[in-house]
């Protein structure tokens, strides 16, 4: 009988440090200017493969989520990877659902990048990125990690270089907001005059990310879009901003179509006071950013047992012919 391989991982969550919507495509999506940054929460998964004959996955996911995406990239991964097997995978969720904060999308990521390590197959990151952007908008972007420009529906990523040591808190209130539907509501009010002044303020924007400044950063007119709209609905939410405005943030908005709003501060003791403030009425994660570095050295360190080398990216099986 052949020996079960495991790996122990987390997922982590994103916000988008600026997110805008240039208006709506063929294919029915919508065309986005957007920066990604993975923050320090994170779910957790465990893995187990043992090879065999017919291919068994089964997810154990606490708490349930129907059409786990969990499951779909599994079932992706092995097809493309021709890897047979029995895999199991226990999924804790700690990133909070409908928030903009990419759980969903990550642990999905997750999985492509742990199952062909595991079952000693070799995949590119380009075949990588195409199963996950079948997946995703946001999926391809957890192949990177750290902070990364996001075009096209947000598939297409490139990296940028980390904005340093920031701490990050993200509250995230008791509502939930449906991507497709926030997306639907934000498209009659698109306006097309308005695309070429996105795309030249974005533009700023990425340079100064290029630099190393965090976007939104003294008076710079990027932000999220889907800001006002969001607002509008939940006026409790833009005074949520308004709070975490007060604590002198470097940075704060909405992340994704919401409901989670982020602050960056330089400081412990101002992040400490902000966590303080917003945990009596919402759920509060005192978290930071993770640059790539760090996201590429403990994806290593979490799959150590199973990689040939050190260096590669997308981590390579040791296993692998
Ligand atoms: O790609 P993903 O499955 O995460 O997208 C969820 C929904 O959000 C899509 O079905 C679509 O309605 C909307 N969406 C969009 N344009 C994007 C990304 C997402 O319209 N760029």
């Amino acid at each position: 009988m052949s020996a079960v391989r495991q790996a122990r991982i987390r997922a982590l969550a994103k916000i988008n440090l600026a997110l805008h919507v240039l208006g709506r495509r063929p294919d029915g999506y919508h065309e986005l200017r957007t920066i990604y940054q993975t923050i320090s929460l994170a779910d957790s998964l465990e893995f187990e493969y043992r090879p065999s004959r017919s291919t068994r996955i089964e997810v154990d996911c606490e708490p349930p989520i129907p059409d786990n995406l969990v499951v779909r990239a599994a079932e992706a991964v092995m097809e493309a990877a021709h890897i047979r097997g029995s895999v199991g995978i226990r999924l804790r969720k700690c990133i909070p659902a409908g928030a903009g904060l990419g759980g969903g999308s990550s642990d999905a990521a997750a999985v492509l990048l742990t199952l062909p390590v595991l079952a000693g197959r070799t995949l590119s990151l380009q075949e990588l990125s195409g199963l996950a952007a079948q997946l995703g908008s946001d999926v391809p972007f957890f192949l990177l990690g750290g902070t990364a420009l996001g075009v096209g529906r947000g598939e297409e990523v490139y990296p940028l270089p980390d904005l340093g040591r920031l701490y990050c808190v993200v509250v995230v209130p008791e509502l939930k907001i449906s991507t497709a539907e926030a997306y639907r509501s934000l498209r009659e009010k698109l306006t097309p005059e308005r695309r070429p002044f996105i795309i030249r303020d974005f533009q700023s924007a990425a340079w100064a990310a290029a630099m190393g400044a965090p976007p939104g950063d003294k008076g710079s007119s990027v932000g999220n879009d889907f800001e006002v709209l969001v607002f509008e609905r939940f006026p409790e939410l833009k005074s949520l901003k308004k709070r975490i405005e007060r604590l002198h943030p470097v940075r704060v908005g909405l992340t994704g179509s919401g409901s989670g709003l982020f602050g960056l501060f330089r400081s412990r003791a101002e992040w400490e006071e902000a966590s303080e403030q917003f945990g009596r009425v919402c759920r509060v994660f005192t978290e930071r950013l993770v640059s790539r570095a760090e996201y590429w050295s403990w994806w290593r360190r979490w799959l150590a047992p199973h990689i040939g080398d050190r260096q590669s990216w997308p981590p390579r099986s040791r296993y692998a012919q």
